[in-house]
């Protein structure tokens, strides 16, 4: 393709280092889309002949079809997808093969490209985060009254709802989506026709293949357009949050199908069994999705050390940028997938979640609050008093419920029989009627909340 000034073929290791069809061939079918929007250009603009246009346009076609039936012959000495096409359309159509590449760079065209794939990508994680939202909120709709028990530091802290604890990973992924939506805008402008940085001096219209790609603008600043990489940064931290946020959920699943938390099962479908030891049932989906994060998180962690210190405008290193983005994004759809697929499959265990909401003297913080509304005493006071009988119910091996009234009102002769009304579970998660508390009401209302907005 530059022939001109070179009289030998590059060394087999330069080829290979410089290399890049093995990984950019997924960026085909952007890369023919794009070359299309620049021939329909060229040709409205006079650059190019009707019939130029339209033998360049039915070529890559023909090239399109053949790619997608596996016949296209990638060659590596070609270097990568722009260079691939370019030749095949030369050897298909002739001459006029030869001028598509009138007012652009491979600067600009890598750079379209890969927005449009990025692009591509946000929307679909955009469908498959609504997909598992809808999961966790039928999950969520099921259980609005199914108490389970809340931790802070994994040790019982109050009583919950599965259907809060279920919405709260449903508000996470919302703003996941949200930022991939964000994230969406601000790359949605054209580099197309920034050429290979200043611009070019054909007369032709950004604006034209700009909408032709279905983006908002040209990008203003050519150095700009054909450097800036931090588009798919942006995804890639965006895909980095959101798989944090699967990870911690993927933790809970692990835990919760142990034989000593039992709150959840997972069917066949979502586990896997050992070759030695006969009563296994893995949750192998969950860990997959857990451990996925460090390659998402790596790739961000790349493509950032590769950016950082580039020089203006294009440099090779940028060629760099495509496979971490490609092996995070492959990494999060299917952990997104997997996740969708466990929380649908997920069956709570009632009877446990219950008998487990009330361990670990769960509702000791009802007493406290109980002394405070009808003894009208200070919270601390509550709280310290509330101690002493959790003492004494530790000390006889009893649960808070369990202990006689006596017992109590030997540490606060202000004790009622109405104490016992708030030592429940169910009753203390449906005392918590506050707003974005986890009173069955309220996860009912989130529910319908976000009932209207998914659907
Ligand atoms: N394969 C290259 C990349 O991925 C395309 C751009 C090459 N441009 C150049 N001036 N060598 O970045």
């Amino acid at each position: 393709m530059w022939g001109g000034r070179f009289s030998a073929r590059p060394s087999d290791i330069m080829q290979a280092i410089n290399a890049s069809i093995g990984f950019d061939q997924k960026l085909a079918a952007e890369d023919i889309a794009g070359s299309k929007a620049h021939a329909t250009m060229l040709a409205k603009q006079g650059i190019l002949s009707d019939a130029d246009r339209d033998a360049i346009l039915s070529g890559l076609d023909a090239i399109l079809a053949e790619i997608e039936a596996g016949e296209f012959p990638f060659s590596e000495e070609l270097e990568d997808i722009h260079l691939n096409v370019e030749a095949r359309l030369k050897d298909r159509i002739g001459e006029a093969g030869g001028r598509l590449h009138t007012g652009r760079s491979r600067n600009d065209q890598v750079a379209t490209d890969f927005r449009l794939w990025t692009r591509k990508s946000l929307d679909l994680f955009d469908h498959l985060l609504t997909d598992l939202m809808t999961a966790l909120l039928d999950q969520a709709e099921a259980h609005a009254d199914t108490i389970m028990p809340g931790f802070t530091h994994l040790q019982s802290a109050q009583p919950v709802t599965f259907g809060h604890h279920m919405l709260a990973y449903l508000e996470m992924f919302a703003r996941d989506r949200s930022r991939m939506r964000d994230c969406r805008v601000r790359m949605n402008e054209s580099p197309l026709g920034a050429a290979a940085l200043a611009g070019t001096p054909y007369p032709i219209d950004r604006d034209m293949t700009a909408e032709a790609l279905g983006f908002d603008r040209p990008m203003a600043n050519s150095l700009d357009a054909v450097s800036a990489r931090d588009f798919a940064l942006e995804a890639l931290a965006a895909a980095s949050i959101c798989a944090t946020h699967l990870s911690r959920l993927a933790e809970e699943i692990v835990i919760w199908t142990s034989a000593q938390f039992r709150f959840i099962a997972l069917s066949d479908a979502f586990t896997t069994g050992s070759s030695i030891m006969p009563q296994k049932r893995n949750p192998d989906a969950a860990e997959l999705v857990r451990a996925k994060v460090g390659r998402i998180m790596g790739s961000l962690t790349a493509l950032m050390i590769v950016m950082k210190g580039l020089p203006l405008a294009y440099s090779k290193d940028m060629q760099e940028d495509k496979e971490p983005v490609f092996e995070a994004f492959e990494s999060l759809e299917l952990a997104l997938r997997a996740m969708a697929g466990m929380v649908r499959d997920m069956a709570p265990n009632e009877a446990r979640l219950a008998e487990a909401a009330g361990a670990g003297f769960s509702t000791a913080t009802d007493i406290a609050d109980w002394l405070v509304m009808h003894l009208n005493k200070p919270f601390r006071d509550a709280h310290h008093v509330t101690g002493r009988i959790v003492a004494l119910a530790e000390e006889k091996g009893l649960t808070l419920d369990g202990l006689a009234l006596s017992d109590m009102q030997a540490v606060e002769p202000g004790i009622t029989d109405e104490i016992f009304s708030v030592l429940s579970p169910l009753a203390s998660a449906t005392s918590r009627m506050s707003y974005g508390g986890t009173a069955p009401d309220r996860v009912r209302e989130q529910v319908k909340r976000w009932r209207s907005q998914l659907t």
